[in-house]
């Protein structure tokens, strides 16, 4: 197959990477790609916001299949585009995309289908929102409604923080349209966990469980990013909490979906919190999750562009999946100073050096001269697979340490916390 990938983000390096070790795959290009990508396929400069160059492109190259990785364009309604012009897509439409784009959306769903999330409030009005946080108190989580790279929410320990952030949202409009409305919710308290299933609207197949790691810096201090690690091992997901999960989250998910004549097909990401009184929804991704990404294909032991072109054809087996080895991690390497300000065009070094079992997933890089330079927040994912947890540490934390570009940030306590909880790092 002649197979087109959309995105630029270090998911996409681990898309690509797997999609390309398929059989199914004779050609593979990638728009817009990175400096990694380019590894594994023809990186085309197309604008993928501008649905008709990409449309153009696919039909005079024979593209069988598209397969999109990121949410702007699906919510664009890239996937739209593409079917009415005959041509086999991998994504939800724009209409299902909206669980991703609107949280209001997402809120009324688990609202009116009883799926367990934190109690929440909406405004348009910032001093209204300011007014409850005075009468609620804090904690309080404030979320800009629309989409914000990861950035748009702010667990807020104190009203001054909350009301501080309410301000940037609304008022300065740091994410634009995105904060038009927002969001006051119920802080929970428990562990997270990213639930990520493939689905073709009917049959679910889900991913290994991972855990992803929003903020900025160790023990989980600093403001949320798009995420700076996250690792998978199966023990993250006891057999009780997968079914318990099942049952109240994800089957009225796609069952409401489709009672809004809404079929979903693509990834579908549950973002967890699991509490005392069992899992509830924190969010809702219409893709895979980045890096959770570049931890999963190093567990993915069955042939991930065989299952796309099944969800894309209605046909998803929902036992296609096979996980080996039992774990892996991801480091994401960061410009200094990201989620805030950062500065770009720093030289990457230590690429060419030998990353052992390791892989390093680009994300915000680009080549000029044979040397790479970073372009943008998060710049590189590095991923390991391993027998167990810190095995899988350890060998991305070794390949981490090879590279270096002026600025560099990182987390060092990846997996910290299930490793130091036996039970968890699947010892
Ligand atoms: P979201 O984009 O809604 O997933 O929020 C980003 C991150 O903020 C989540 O991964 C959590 O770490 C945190 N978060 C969001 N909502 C809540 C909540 N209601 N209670 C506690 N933490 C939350
Ligand atoms: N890592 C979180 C996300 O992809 O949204």
């Amino acid at each position: 197959m002649r197979i087109l990938l959309l995105g630029s983000g270090g998911r996409e390096h681990a898309l690509a990477w797997k999609i390309v070790a398929s059989p199914l795959c004779r050609k593979l290009w990638c728009a817009p790609g990175n400096a990694g990508i380019a590894r594994e396929a023809e990186c085309v400069a197309l604008d993928i916001a501008d649905t008709a160059q990409v449309v153009a492109f696919c039909k005079s190259n024979n593209v069988d299949f598209v397969v999109v990785g990121p949410e702007a364009p699906l919510v664009a309604g890239i996937v739209d585009a593409l079917e009415a012009a005959q041509i086999k897509t991998f994504g939800p439409t724009r209409a299902a995309a909206r669980l991703e784009a609107s949280k209001g959306f997402t809120k009324d769903l688990c609202r009116d289908h009883h799926i367990p999330t934190a109690a929440y409030e909406r405004f348009r009005d910032a001093t209204a929102a300011r007014r409850y946080v005075r009468d609620r108190g804090a904690p309080i989580v404030v979320k800009a409604d629309g989409l914000a790279a990861g950035k748009g929410v702010m667990v807020a320990p104190t009203p001054d923080e909350a009301t501080a952030f309410i301000e940037r949202v609304m008022e300065k409009k740091e994410f634009g349209a995105a904060g038009d409305m927002v969001l006051l919710e119920e802080a929970l308290e428990g562990h997270e966990l990213s639930y990520i299933v493939l689905t073709d609207g009917q049959h679910v197949l889900p991913m290994a469980p991972t855990q992803d790691h929003k903020r900025a810096l160790d023990g989980d201090h600093g403001p949320n990013t798009g995420g700076m690690g996250a690792f998978s091992i199966d023990s993250l997901l006891p057999s009780e909490l997968g079914a318990s999960i099942q049952h109240s989250i994800v089957q009225p998910t796609i069952a409401g979906l489709a009672s809004e004549s809404l079929a979903y097909r693509g990834f579908l990401y549950f973002g967890l919190m699991v509490t005392a009184e069992g899992p509830k929804v924190l969010e809702f991704n219409c893709r895979m999750g980045d890096p959770e990404a570049q931890a999963l294909v190093m567990r993915m032991d069955f042939d991930l562009a065989t299952a796309l072109l099944s969800v894309a054809e209605g046909k998803l087996d929902p036992v296609a999946a096979k996980w080996n080895p039992a774990a892996s991690a991801c480091v994401v390497m960061a410009s200094g100073g990201y989620p805030g300000e950062f500065a770009v065009g720093k030289k990457i070094e230590g690429l060419a050096l030998d990353g052992g079992e390791a892989e390093v997933f680009h994300a915000g890089t680009k080549r000029e001269d044979s040397i790479c330079y970073t372009c943008s927040g998060r710049v590189l994912a590095v991923a390991a697979a391993g027998r167990d947890l810190s095995q899988a540490m350890r060998l991305a934390y070794e390949a981490a340490a090879k590279i270096r570009f002026e600025g560099v940030h990182y987390r060092k306590d990846i997996g910290a916390k299930a490793l130091a909880s036996p039970q968890d790092a699947g010892a």
